[in-house]
């Protein structure tokens, strides 16, 4: 990402003072958008402003299947939607912060009013994230959904023919979808080493791979591991840092009393049992498929009992993690109640209950959400892929990422991110 265009975009401001100036070339690194000229007038064009040029000139298919485009063009209108709820998600985080910042008084004042100067960033922002999640990506994602009645927009057939020229790319290295996944709470969640990242190991670093690895490790999200694990100094922390502002804006609301409630119920251990045997039989279906391909790899054994290990370490930690926060959060959730109960449906509750429901709209288990329709894009794409290859003769066993990592997919939307939601303390107390 150039540095020097992205600049005007992060210098937003939710100050009531300040953030309907204009930002002007002394600011930062900023460019001013459609100075006078000495005589006076004004020179911008649309297809400046937004950058036309650039925008319409990234697309390079890697082949002359029309259906290339389309497939292009949607992860483009993805990532920008994800740019776009990263920032309305800064947003908040920017907001929630400021509201930190405020002596007791002020701090109640704000928490429990409709005070539209300082809210109405937020609550255009938080509308937006919603809006996204359960709108624009679905529709968006229609453009390479199973058709009906016949009508399809995209041909699996004609995907067959391209999607071997873009081994290892895949949707997986979105890390701005990460950076997303953090801001809702999922931090630990990003730790667990889970998924093959064999292919990556393979191409990028021409090795061997050690064992699964973490979604946001460097081997699959190359240079952008910046954007998905943000430093301090970063444009992108502050939505990384969202949960647990929200958090501690309900824990100063809780009341005097509320401050050594009893934690958010903790993961139980039989969820972490769960979710252990259904990677065990995810293995060992992997598995079974490849010996029926006669294609089973002869460290299968070593492999498997390495990404068991992984797995099950990795997953007490970060459920261990994730119940040592939960036990701080009592007066979050006793801040939560006491909110609700003073002002419902003001600004700061109707934020909140958007970033809840952004969260379900993205991960949650009904057929609607981003993640249980792209499950079912991928699903029934990799096995129209794997009929074709079938009825050429040629098995398609699944193999790792760049397009095998379907089984994954669905394992992590039943039983990690569940154990992970955003706003815990706020969901615990509905
Ligand atoms: C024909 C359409 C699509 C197919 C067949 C497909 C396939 C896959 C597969 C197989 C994976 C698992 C990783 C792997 O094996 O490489 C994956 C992951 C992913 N794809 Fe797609 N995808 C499609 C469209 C999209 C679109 C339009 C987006 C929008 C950005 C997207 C975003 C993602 C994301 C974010 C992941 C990681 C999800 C997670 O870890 O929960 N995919 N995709």
């Amino acid at each position: 990402m150039d540095v020097r265009d992205e600049a005007n975009w992060w210098l937003f401001s939710v100050d009531p003072e300040d953030r309907r100036e204009r930002i002007t070339a002394t600011d930062t690194g900023a460019r001013e958008v459609n100075p006078a000229t000495a005589d006076g007038r004004h020179l911008l064009e649309y297809r400046s402003y937004i950058g036309l040029d650039r925008l319409l000139s990234c697309q390079a298919p890697s082949s002359r299947v029309p259906d290339e485009r389309v497939f292009i063009v949607t992860h483009q209108l993805f990532e920008l939607a994800f740019k776009q709820m990263i920032f309305d998600l800064s947003v908040v985080a920017a907001t929630l912060s400021r509201l930190l910042e405020k002596e007791d008084e002020e701090f109640l004042y704000l928490c429990s009013s409709a005070d539209e100067e300082f809210w109405l960033p937020s609550l255009t922002a938080s509308s937006r994230i919603i809006y996204a999640g359960r709108t624009v990506l679905p529709v968006c994602l229609g453009y390479l959904a199973p058709g009906e009645n016949g009508s399809e927009n995209f041909s699996s057939r004609e995907f067959r023919s391209f999607r071997p020229n873009l081994q290892p790319a895949s949707g997986f290295q979105s890390a701005q979808f990460r950076l997303i996944q953090r801001a809702l709470g999922k931090e630990n969640f990003l730790g667990i080493r889970i998924f093959p990242a064999e292919e990556y190991w393979k191409n990028y670093e021409s090795g061997e791979e050690p064992g699964p690895a973490r979604v946001v490790d460097p081997v699959i999200l190359r240079a952008d591991v910046a954007i998905a694990a943000p430093s301090p100094g970063s444009p992108f922390h502050i939505a990384a840092t969202l949960d647990d502002l929200a958090h501690r804006v309900l824990a100063r609301l809780s009341p005097p009393g509320g401050k050594t409630a009893p934690g958010v119920a903790a993961i139980s251990p039989d969820r972490v049992e769960e979710a252990f045997e259904g990677f065990y039989r995810l293995l060992s279906a992997q598995r079974n498929l490849q010996e029926q391909a006669g294609e089973i790899p002869a460290d299968a054994q070593e492999k498997d009992r390495r990404a068991k290990t992984f797995f099950r370490g990795d997953l007490e930690a970060a459920v261990e993690r994730e119940n040592r926060r939960r036990a701080t959060l009592g007066p979050a959730r006793e801040g939560a109640r006491y909110l609700r109960a003073l002002a419902p449906r003001k600004c700061l509750v109707l934020v909140l209950d958007r970033l809840s429901a952004a969260d379900t709209a993205l991960h949650g288990p009904q057929e609607e959400s981003f993640l249980s329709q792209h499950l079912h894009i991928t699903a029934r794409r990799i096995k129209d892929l794997s009929d074709l290859a079938h009825q050429e003769g040629k098995p398609e066993p699944p193999r790792g990422t760049g397009g095998g990592g379907v089984p994954y997919l669905a394992h992590v939307k039943r039983y990690l991110l569940p154990l992970f939601p955003a706003l815990v303390a706020w969901k615990d107390d509905e």
